[in-house]
């Protein structure tokens, strides 16, 4: 995806992207998302601060995912991805989710945003078993 930005769509017009959004319609698409749990978010978040009690899958986020993604699950707009609503964790198949633990992943270099910020990637520190928690947790 990371090329894909990089080198066609931060360089479409609004007529490309009016065009590429008139097909996605067409398309249709998933189903909406489930109403958002605005208590259960409160409640995970409350919890994660709390750090009592915790399952693996919670032990492992603090540990290597909350000083990015933070105990919100929120992160921050514009640097570090929110991961509750994300497609890639709510996906049905969650092997990009395991691939992004894994390997990590790096934001585009566009015009805009020149920067590329990182995700390093979790394959050499974390057990296949505490990926499994931690994905089961996020999701
Ligand atoms: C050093 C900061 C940092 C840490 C630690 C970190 N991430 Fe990330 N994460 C990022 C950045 C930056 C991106 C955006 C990369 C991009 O745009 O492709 C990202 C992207 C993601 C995405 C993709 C979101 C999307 O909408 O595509 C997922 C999922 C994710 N991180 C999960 C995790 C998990 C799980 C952990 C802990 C094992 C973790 N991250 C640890 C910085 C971090």
């Amino acid at each position: 995806m990371k090329s894909v930005i990089e080198h066609s769509s931060s360089h479409m017009t609004d007529a490309d992207l009016k065009a590429v959004a008139a097909y996605l319609k067409f398309l249709g698409g998933n189903p909406p998302l489930q109403a958002y749990n605005m208590q259960a978010q409160q409640a995970t978040e409350a919890k994660l601060t709390a750090a009592k009690n915790l399952t693996e899958g919670e032990r492992l986020y603090i540990d290597n995912c909350g000083a990015c993604h933070f105990v919100t699950v929120k992160g921050a707009p514009g640097i570090f991805p929110e991961l509750d609503q994300a497609t890639i964790v709510n996906a049905k198949d969650p092997t990009g989710l395991i691939h992004t633990i894994l390997e990590g992943a790096q934001q585009p270099s566009t015009e805009k945003t020149p920067s590329t910020l990182a995700m390093p990637g979790f394959g050499q520190r974390l057990s296949d078993d505490e990926v499994a928690q931690l994905a089961t947790f996020i999701r």
